[in-house]
């Protein structure tokens, strides 16, 4: 007996979820969806306990297979783990039925009125279960260990669609209500569990991809994206073939909490995408690439999410490589490591969490969140690369794939593998230094390019107009990314009036101009400050500008009184991070 997982209740010796059938009735007068979930096991039950995750359920009932009721516990909540069900699963039994409720509290849900959608006539709800918010809408074992088929239907109200990730199969119209049924024939991890109810149209962009969103944002949204057919044949042709069918797209409300979600057959982006110059793409590149590195392979726990995102950071910037080319690629790459060492300086007194294996026993995943898995994992992978070659590397990489498809993995099992496939290099690279210690290792790989060189020659000062002439706005990103924090007030106000950075169409460039000068005192951009964070929940950019705000006496107060004023419009995730960054 023992658990997969810190963050699940999941015990190896318990009978394990194969499949399960979900129903939920959508009642958005309440917030609650009146759900029953027919959990199907791998083999018929040994007889005795089965343990599930749940987060604010109430539950009404417990049967088994033949209807007849089942003893159960739910034990009082844990504050990151939450509720464990405990069920009395009778000798033989290949499945159980549990009818619940969920809370208007979910987690994992965020219920907009009429009026916080763009519409203003149709109330709005989502999903976002990564990384352990599927217990709060369906009582299951929560572990990316366990992979699970499943089917859904979703009552909703009839003047509104409910989308999922996952194959649609039909709907039915009952006057005021209607009934939409899907099947999920790829087996996934909890946290990939997703879907949206609104007011939402689809067009197509290619055979296999369509974008969903809200109908006065479609147009904007179709042509934004426009190009997502490139980036899948980019993809396929350096990791193997697209093994999910479709590749749709959801553009969501202003407040979901991430840039992007790769919830499976059914990416969800932020809409601070739309910046009507297609420079924000590397996001649905990443997202799409989770569809390799992610969703067939797995991180087995939350200690190995490394596995998940720093291979999808390698593999987006591969996409953008193949598609604007080595220029624009190190570019990014630029980026991702000033993000790194500012989140080293942040992730001070928790070095622990600059490993890139973490021990999570007792921290919450969305607690331990920073880019350090993402951009350290790149640059360790990168640095994999540089040593055994291209080639090589390519390789190793199609094994990973094929070896662990439709599976879970460990950091060991990487290890293991590349020790199998290229003996010796782990030692050349002090690969135990980049996995065990923290911060980075004495010697690890650097984005190098003509275009890069130009940028960093101009850094701590402002660049002349004809320095800056050619630059795109991912050159003006990286500019601002590498400015000292607290810069001088006459420098802040010389590249705002020589370049008009405060009113940047770019969300990436204007949050990096308002960070800087937020954490400089330059007092001018306050007011457009309140207006970012009274218009986007992505935590991106909130985290960042909340903490520049409260570094500074003259600003902290207002950090809390725009915290208390918005609050209300931000996820549930993204509310409990930002209360807990202001503590
Ligand atoms: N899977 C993540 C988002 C996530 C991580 C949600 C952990 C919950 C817990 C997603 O793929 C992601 O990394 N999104 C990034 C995109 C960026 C790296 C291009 C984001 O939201 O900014
Ligand atoms: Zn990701």
């Amino acid at each position: 007996m023992s658990r997969l997982d810190p963050h699940s209740y999941a015990d190896d010796a318990q009978p394990r979820t194969k499949s399960f059938d979900w129903k939920a009735s959508v009642d958005f007068s309440t917030q609650v969806l009146h759900s029953e979930v027919t959990l199907r096991f791998v083999a018929p039950a040994p007889g005795g306990s089965l343990d599930l995750d749940t987060r604010a359920l109430a539950v009404d009932a417990i049967v088994g297979p033949h209807g007849e009721a089942l003893e159960h516990t739910l034990h009082p909540a844990e504050p990151i783990l939450g509720s464990r069900l405990e069920i009395n699963v009778p000798r033989g039994a290949e499945s159980i039925t549990i009818r619940y409720r969920t809370s208007p509290e979910a987690s994992a849900l965020q219920w907009l009125t009429p009026e916080q959608t763009l519409g203003k006539k149709h109330p709005h709800l989502f999903s976002q279960c990564q990384a352990l918010h599927a217990r709060s809408v369906v009582p299951c074992q929560d572990t990316p260990s366990i992979r699970q088929t499943f089917t859904a239907s979703m009552d909703v109200p009839s003047s509104l669609r409910a989308v999922m990730g996952a194959a649609f199969v039909g709907r039915d119209v009952h006057d005021e209500r209607a009934v939409e049924r899907f099947e999920m024939p790829q087996p996934i991890p909890p946290y990939l569990f997703a879907f949206a109810v609104g007011d939402l149209a689809s067009k197509d962009l290619s055979p296999r991809s369509r974008v969903w969103t809200e109908p006065a944002q479609l147009d904007a949204a179709a042509w934004e994206l426009a190009h997502v057919e490139d980036h899948i044949r980019a993809a396929e042709s350096l990791f193997g073939p697209y093994d999910w069918e479709r590749f749709d797209l959801l553009v969501m409300p202003p407040s979901f909490p991430y840039g992007g979600m790769e919830n499976p057959r059914l990416t969800f982006l932020t809409p601070s995408l739309l910046a009507g110059d297609r420079s924000l793409v590397n996001v649905v590149a990443h997202e799409l690439a989770h569809s390799w590195t992610g969703n067939l392979v797995t991180n087995a726990t939350a200690e190995h999410f490394w596995l998940n995102e720093g291979f999808t950071v390698f593999a987006e910037r591969r996409i953008l490589e193949a598609i604007d080319g080595a220029e624009m690629a190190a570019l990014h790459a630029a980026i991702g490591y000033e993000k790194l060492l500012e989140a080293f300086v942040l992730l001070a007194r928790e070095p622990e969490l600059t490993k890139l294996r973490t021990h999570l026993t007792g921290v919450d995943p969305d607690h331990a969140f920073s880019v350090v898995p993402y951009e350290k994992g790149y640059l360790f992978l990168k640095t994999l690369e540089a040593a055994a070659g291209a080639e090589a590397f390519d390789k190793l990489l199609g094994t990973w794939l094929r070896r662990h498809r439709f599976g879970s993995a460990t950091t060991e099992d990487f290890l293991a593998l590349v020790e199998q496939e290229i003996p010796g290099l782990l030692a050349k690279v002090d690969a135990n230094a980049w996995i065990d210690r923290p911060l980075l290792p004495a010697s690890f790989w650097k984005p190098e390019s003509a275009r890069l060189a130009a940028v960093q020659k101009v850094a701590g000062r402002v660049p002349t107009k004809d320095e800056s002439k050619a630059w795109s706005v991912t050159e003006w990103h990286l500019y601002l990314e590498t400015m000292p924090k607290r810069s001088p007030i006459a420098v802040c106000q010389e590249l705002d009036a020589t370049y008009s950075l405060t009113t940047s169409k770019n969300p990436e460039v204007l949050v990096s101009w308002l960070i800087l000068a937020c954490s400089s005192g330059y007092a001018e951009v306050l007011p457009r400050v309140e207006e970012v964070l009274g218009q986007t929940g992505r935590m991106k950019y909130l985290k960042p500008l909340y903490r520049a705000l409260d570094g500074r006496s003259e600003t902290k107060q207002l950090a809390r009184d725009l915290f208390a004023r918005f609050r209300g419009r931000y996820h549930p995730i993204a509310q409990e991070v930002v209360r807990d960054l202001l503590k």
